[in-house]
């Protein structure tokens, strides 16, 4: 058995001539679906827990330094896709330098990034909707927007009543059905085209960052200068023995805000669509990690400025920083470009896991009928589309968001921490390599790169862990079962 088999770079060339995917995203089609996947949940969500419970105003160096982290990986991935300018990203990449096995496992872990990562951003948005129907006097029946874990967890900390609900045994009937139809919504407009969807996505990208700005500008005119005093709150430990704040506090908040800036990455599983992958998407990968980089800095210092951290707000904090300056129309506006901009996150994220696929498809190491198929009319992966909508809008309305994000984050660290070591292992082996991008100063930042993303990843729970072992687990046996017997390198030469 040859496990570490790697696929020639001859055959990543006839992967690109051959590929049936129309050629039609420019550089900033390719910027915007990159700032489609990256600004949603991560910045409109999470930004609360963080700042209130572990980081205060120094949320602005939590920031920073989970930027860099993916700045690292980021580097690491333009090159790459400078030199494989083929759909499947870091799965691809490590295909053609570190070998089958490493590659199937980094392809095994897209799925918790992408797959995961879109039930996580589904349930964000069936809250945001919530929030807006609510603004408009209409509501949802509890036990058809929460899944049975939260409800389970809300009757225990009294935020719901167990009355509200019917049981089976001691389980909560609960359906969260806005995620579930939105994750439908979105599979339906992916199968019908790439073109109409980065369309769509342009239209929601650019409500997104007009909220965005807005909530910068209108903002910075209610700054306190005395909420960012103290910026680093000093360190205290809680009556259950956790930790808040000080130095800790802002590497605990890294960990969690890590989750906004997932999705540059998305930018090079769209390489087979590019029009000129191997310069656009370094590029685009590049401009839309440092655009969201700016952007979330000035928001944060925004909202920590507006309110104090200890007032600020963990289920809305963009929205309700408005709403207790009274500015109700900010409300209104932030909360329907949350639930659009979510809804882009999404289109990037499932459009980005059908990609993938396609990628081990074609190689052989999943099933070309169901994985590889591409509809002839809209010439886009139709049926493993509707695959992963079905499996996605499930999981999205009986999971709770908290399981959701994590098994995301520790997918997409792992991936990225091992992205940042595959790039120098290439480096070394085939230094001849035409790069139209190279990393700067590669052993110090790739370096980095596995240093900051592992240290991400040892700050998860245990049970994230466990969580990741099982998978891996499963991905193993597939692989063994299944990929190994079928990759097409059983029929070629290898290098
Ligand atoms: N970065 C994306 C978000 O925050 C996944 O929703």
């Amino acid at each position: 058995m040859n496990i570490m088999r790697k696929k020639p770079m001859s055959a990543f060339e006839q992967d690109v001539q051959k590929s049936e995917l129309k050629r039609v995203l420019g550089k900033w089609a390719l910027t915007s679906l990159g700032i489609g996947a990256i600004i949603g949940t991560g910045i409109f969500v999470l930004t609360g827990v963080a700042a209130h419970e572990h980081a205060g105003p120094a949320l602005t160096i939590s920031f920073v330094i989970a930027g860099l982290g993916c700045l690292f990986a980021a580097l690491s991935y333009s090159e790459f896709a400078s030199i494989l300018p083929v759909e499947g990203s870091a799965y691809a990449y490590s295909y053609g330098t570190v070998g089958e096995i490493f590659a199937w496992l980094i392809g095994w872990n897209l799925i918790l990034e992408y797959a995961m990562g879109s039930a996580t951003v589904a349930v964000g948005w069936s809250a945001y909707l919530n929030k807006l129907l609510h603004l408009w006097n209409l509501h949802i029946p509890e036990w058809l927007c929460n899944d049975p874990g939260s409800v389970i967890s809300g009757i225990k900390n009294g935020t719901m009543k167990a009355e509200n609900f019917s049981f089976i045994g001691s389980i909560p009937v609960a359906f969260n059905l806005p995620a579930f139809l939105i994750i439908w919504i979105i599979t339906g407009v992916l199968v019908r085209g790439i073109s109409e969807s980065a369309k769509t996505n342009n239209i929601m990208v650019a409500i997104k960052l007009g909220a965005v700005i807005f909530v910068i500008i209108a903002g910075a005119a209610y700054i306190n200068a005395e909420n960012w005093t103290p910026f680093i709150p000093e360190r205290m430990i809680d009556e259950k023995g956790v930790s808040h704040y000080g130095w800790q506090g802002i590497m605990t908040a890294a960990g969690i805000v890590f989750f906004a800036y997932i999705g540059f990455d998305a930018v090079s599983t769209q390489a087979g669509e590019a029009k000129n992958p191997t310069k656009d998407i370094p590029f685009a990968i590049i401009a839309s990690l440092f655009i969201c980089t700016v952007l979330y800095i000035l928001v944060v210092l925004v909202i920590t400025g507006m309110v104090n951290y200890k007032a600020i707000d963990i289920k809305a904090p963009i929205a309700s920083a408005f709403s207790d300056k009274g500015l109700s129309f900010a409300v209104y506006i932030i909360t329907v470009a949350a639930v659009a901009g979510l809804t882009s996150v999404l289109l990037v994220m499932l459009l980005s896991q059908t990609r993938i696929f396609l990628g081990m498809a074609k190689d052989g190491l999943l099933p070309h009928k169901m994985f590889g198929y591409i509809h002839p009319k809209f010439k886009t992966p139709a049926r493993s589309t509707v695959l992963i909508g079905a499996i996605v809008s499930v999981v999205s309305a009986v999971t709770p968001i908290n399981n959701l994000a994590e098994m995301t984050s520790i997918g997409t660290l792992l991936a990225f921490a091992m992205i940042s070591a595959a790039v120098w292992m290439l480096r070394v082996k085939e230094p001849a390599l035409h790069r139209p991008f190279k990393v700067p100063a590669l052993p110090m930042v790739a370096s980095l790169g596995v240093l900051f993303n592992v240290a991400m990843m040892v700050s998860l729970k245990q049970n994230t862990w466990v969580r990741l072992i099982v998978w891996v687990a499963i991905g193993l046996l597939i692989y063994f079962l299944y990929s190994y017997k079928n990759s097409k390198l059983n029929n070629t030469k290898q290098n």
